[in-house]
């Protein structure tokens, strides 16, 4: 087989500032350990997010140039409208001006205190926002989503006799919706079948609970189903994104991510009573519903990237990108998750770092070592991100500690991927030398963001 090349050619470009090691732990000093805190010129690749940082097609560019701005009814609206019915076949959609904010008035509406939510795993906004309701979030991953280094086709997927059992004992009335989030961020950017998510339907009908998809990377999800998934290898893609979405009630997405939008995102439904009370709190909170706190231009933006994000020639890059990373990182022994992700590729902190404890945070250690070793910024997934504090103040660690390093998309060619590859595999060789975190301060929520941290001894 030829070399899986980047399907595109590069019209502009953005300089890269180089540092050097001596500035970089200066600067790491000064944001307290959290890379957040980092200005993105003293990052040399920046794998932070795959969110809002991806390279806009000239098509993308051209449609910007075409949008309309008219505060009610711009045509850049409907197309945006009708290409998100196309996709998703739900009727009502609403635009946001991100993911969260899709999150927020959804919560805000079918949320409140005794309300429990089910899903394969939130992503962070996600359970923010639910508990921000006074909601409660809980997850069911499939069991072989809980171990990095056991590969399986569809660690995404949702435990389905979990599921049933959660619902007999919390009670279908107290249960808004089941969320599944496509391709699984939180546990590695797995993904969840079609036969998952059909059977998770199943289930939820039988219960009357609606189903919900947390759609922002469903193209990649899509993708998994084709190459992995029997019976799929012919359908084309639309028409798997089709199948998927055709199980759910309605869905939440951020354009930021598999619509190759640098800000954006919609909610998508059925019911037309949900939808309506949903546009009354949009009003209030991001806009008029022909634009719901985005700019015409933005509207046709993702209109465009939600097509082209289903093209197989993209869609086979991507996800041979952070296969070609995963397999450079296995063959050195670096303790990466298997498979590969859709977006992203995760180290296994524990595995990296087993002498450093979950309580001083191995995640955010080895976040810290790969920005010193090569100036890579990556994200902690782990108990800085997920863990909670016992009755008796002690932590209660994430199931997983993992480091993501998400790929924005059509941004970075091989050999970037090759020097973050060299990158890791020294961070490896001298990982005995690396140090726990701790905490010296912290928001009551998302505390990853803002905190400030140390290394400890
Ligand atoms: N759901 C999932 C699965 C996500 O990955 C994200 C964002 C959101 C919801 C929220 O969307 O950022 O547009 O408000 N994930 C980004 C990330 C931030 O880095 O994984 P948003």
């Amino acid at each position: 087989m030829k070399t899986i090349i980047e399907p595109f050619r590069i019209k502009s470009v953005e300089p890269i500032h180089f540092t050097t090691a001596e500035q970089r732990a200066d600067i790491l000093k000064s944001a307290f350990f959290n890379p957040f805190l980092i200005s993105s010129q003293d990052v040399i690749i920046d794998l932070l997010t795959d969110s809002g940082t991806s390279a806009m097609s000239s098509a993308q560019w051209a449609g910007i140039m075409m949008g309309d701005e008219s505060y009610a009814g711009s045509p850049s609206f409907f197309r945006f409208e009708e290409t998100v019915r196309g996709i998703t076949g739900m009727p009502r959609v609403i635009p946001t001006h991100q993911g969260r904010a899709s999150e927020k008035i959804l919560f805000s509406i079918t949320g409140g205190a005794g309300k429990v939510f089910l899903s394969n795993t939130l992503f962070d906004t996600t359970r923010a926002n639910i508990e921000f309701s006074g909601a409660e979030g809980i997850d069911l991953i499939c069991p072989e989503g809980l171990h990095p280094s056991i590969p399986a086709p569809f660690k995404g997927n949702i435990d389905l006799i979990r599921l049933e059992t959660e619902i007999g004992r919390i009670g279908a009335d107290c249960i808004p919706m089941v969320i599944i989030t496509v391709t699984n961020n939180s546990g590695g950017g797995q993904p969840v079948s079609m036969a998952n998510i059909r059977s998770a339907r199943e289930i939820c009908r039988r219960h009357g609970i609606p189903m919900y998809i947390d759609a922002c990377r469903f193209a990649e999800n899509a993708w998994f189903i084709k190459t992995r998934e029997e019976g799929y290898a012919d359908v084309p893609i639309p028409e798997i994104v089709r199948e998927m979405f055709s199980y759910a009630d309605g869905c939440t997405m951020s354009a930021k991510k598999d619509a190759f939008a640098n800000i954006g995102g919609f909610l998508a439904m059925h019911d037309d009573n949900l939808a309506q009370e949903c546009r009354n709190l949009l009003i209030i909170t991001e806009g008029f519903p022909t634009y719901g706190g985005l700019a015409g231009r933005d509207l046709e933006a993702i209109a465009i990237g939600l097509q082209e994000v289903m093209e197989e020639p993209y869609l086979r890059y991507r996800t041979r990108t952070t296969e070609y990373l995963t397999q450079k990182l296995m063959e050195e022994g670096v303790p990466v998750m298997q498979p590969a992700g859709g977006h992203a590729v995760y180290l296994d902190a524990k595995a990296f770092l087993p002498k450093v404890h979950v309580d001083q945070y191995p995640g955010q250690a080895l976040v810290c070592a790969l920005y010193l070793q090569g100036g890579i910024r990556t994200v902690e997934i782990g108990s800085l991100m997920f863990g909670k504090y016992g009755s008796d103040g002690s932590l209660v660690p994430a199931a997983l500690e993992l480091v993501r390093l998400a790929i924005p998309r059509r941004v970075y060619t091989q050999s970037h991927i090759d020097y973050v590859a060299e990158v890791i595999i020294d961070t490896y060789h001298a990982r005995h030398n690396i140090r726990g975190m701790r905490i010296l301060e912290e928001a009551p929520l998302l505390r990853h963001f803002t905190a400030k941290l140390e290394p400890v001894g």
